[in-house]
């Protein structure tokens, strides 16, 4: 069989093996639901030193992989997974990836994360260029792999081997953009024209994220919403005005769940299935959970709330820190805290969990079989996000029958449809405001409180709702034909 894909994927994560948060999952689920509507698809992601690869063994395919200028002895290793049938290959040099954590340490980024990532993007090429022959489309996330359509873009000019390849990016968060000083852009191994506010060139800077969007044939984002929000200055992240220049190629395609990870019938977190036609699991659930957290028991038939994520500005955390113990003071309800994030959010959470002992439980850290047990146990699911690109965590609380209250902004948007309308699925509020959220919240307590019926409603709609990959996969197919793919 030849050795050659037609779409390969470039992250710097993908679940079952590694992953901060959404994009993991995202790279987990939406290769496999494209291959399922015919296309051949590979991933390229690094090979980190925490790689978690019992459920599939990683086998070495290439010792010496040539990774070129400005490295010219410099090679990598190459190894390879069967991820249900999806070939995933992993980009090894120790020096590089062989860390404890991704990206960042609690004193901040990784001071080499341009050179790493730019070498990732370099490697990356220079593997795929030793197969059997070109793929037809690169499809790359964030900023780490930004730098990817920039060198496609140069090198379509005199290598034959690229001239018929074309590139996507799927922008994630802008947020995040991958930002270094000028002088690394000459180490990178660009032509100098790239240099232009066009370009890579970003306030003086040399900017990753810019250097896929300005050079991909197409940019998509996660959500619809996000899509029209990040051309403003509002959300733009001062990107708006490329974003703008480019908006005749930007897509906005929701994002999906893997509900073969994220069932409450089906997850193998939780200490009991349930579903839409039985519920009992879902008390089963609640009551595990708080007794292993120590909440108090009369909490078994009043409202639990629920919140998982990173603990930043974005998500809002910051908000449910203020109006918490007015929240906690005035209501005989529970929450829970999930994240890891922002050292002063921490401490604060960890300070209130010891002044309403029994009625809120934080763990800090990342857990990835809490976040589900968290999701199944919970009455309603907070996520006050200033800006949301797409957001999983809010679906994944929809099939759980677990009513999320979140701020009308981004994916949010596009995933729930607010109370009081006759299909709702949650609660929602317009701005990423403390009161708001409290108001937001009273409204949700108030239904569970006073009209069961319609609470019941709500979760039963919510669970019913499908996000399910595949709708996404044929959005993204569409996209891949605007390009000239056959698919
Ligand atoms: P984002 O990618 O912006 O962090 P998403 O809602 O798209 O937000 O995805 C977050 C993913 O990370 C979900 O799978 C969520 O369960 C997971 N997650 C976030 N924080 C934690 C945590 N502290 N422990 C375990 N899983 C977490
Ligand atoms: C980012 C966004 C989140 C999105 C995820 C996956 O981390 O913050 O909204 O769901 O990527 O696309």
């Amino acid at each position: 069989m030849p050795f050659r894909h037609q779409v390969i994927f470039l992250a710097s994560e993908i679940y079952p093996f590694s992953k901060t948060g959404g994009l993991g999952d995202v790279l987990g689920a939406l290769p496999l639901a494209l291959k399922k509507q015919g296309l051949d698809v590979a991933v390229i992601t690094p090979f980190y030193g925490r790689l978690s690869t019992t459920a599939y063994p990683l086998r070495l395919i290439h010792s010496n992989c040539p990774v070129g200028f400005p490295w010219p002895p410099v090679t990598a290793e190459i190894y390879v997974a069967d991820y249900h049938g999806l070939p995933v290959y992993f980009i090894q040099r120790g020096e590089y990836f062989d860390r404890r954590t991704y990206y960042n340490t609690h004193t901040g980024d990784y001071f080499d994360n341009c050179e790493r990532f730019n070498f990732f993007c370099r490697a990356a090429m220079s593997f795929i260029h030793l197969m059997d022959g070109p793929p037809a489309l690169l499809h790359c996330h964030d900023w780490q792999t930004g730098l990817i359509p920039a060198y496609l873009h140069f090198a379509r000019r005199d290598d034959p081997f690229w001239r018929d390849t074309v590139s996507v990016l799927t922008i994630h968060n802008l947020a995040f953009q991958g930002r270094f000083a000028s002088r690394l852009f000459l180490e990178s191994g660009l032509p100098p024209e790239a240099w232009h506010m066009d370009g890579v060139e970003f306030y003086g800077d040399f900017n990753l994220l810019k250097a896929g969007i300005a050079y991909a044939d197409l940019i998509t984002t996660v959500s619809p919403t996000y899509a029209r929000e990040i051309v403003t200055p509002e959300f733009g992240c001062g990107l708006e005005g490329i974003l703008a220049k480019r908006s005749g190629s930007l897509r906005g395609i929701l994002n999906g769940a893997d509900y073969s990870v994220w069932d409450p019938g089906s997850d193998k977190y939780l200490p009991l299935p349930y579903s839409v036609e039985d519920m009992s699991g879902k008390a089963v659930c609640k009551a595990n959970l708080i007794r292993e957290l120590g909440l108090k028991k009369s909490l078994l038939k009043r409202p639990l709330l629920g919140f998982v994520g990173r603990l930043r500005e974005q998500k809002g955390i910051d908000l449910v820190i203020e109006m918490l113990p007015r929240l906690l003071g005035e209501q005989h309800v529970g929450m829970v805290v999930l994240g890891e994030g922002g050292a002063e959010f921490e401490a604060e959470l960890t300070e209130l969990a010891e002044a309403y002992k029994g009625q809120l439980a934080v763990l800090v850290g990342y857990t990835e079989d809490l976040a589900h047990r968290i999701q199944a146990a919970c009455d309603i699911f907070l996520m006050p996000s200033r800006y949301e690109p797409c957001g999983l965590t809010q679906i994944y609380a929809l099939r759980f029958g677990t009513p999320p209250v979140v701020t009308a902004v981004g994916g949010l948007c596009d995933t729930i449809i607010p109370y009081p309308l006759p299909t709702c699925t949650g609660f929602t509020f317009p701005d990423a405001d403390a009161g708001l959220l409290h108001d937001s919240i009273y409204q949700a307590l108030e239904v569970f409180d006073t009209k069961p019926q319609i609470f019941e409603g709500v979760r039963r709609r919510a669970m019913l709702a499908d996000f399910s990959w595949e709708r996404s996969a044929v959005e993204y197919c569409k996209a891949y034909r605007e390009l000239g793919l056959p698919v």
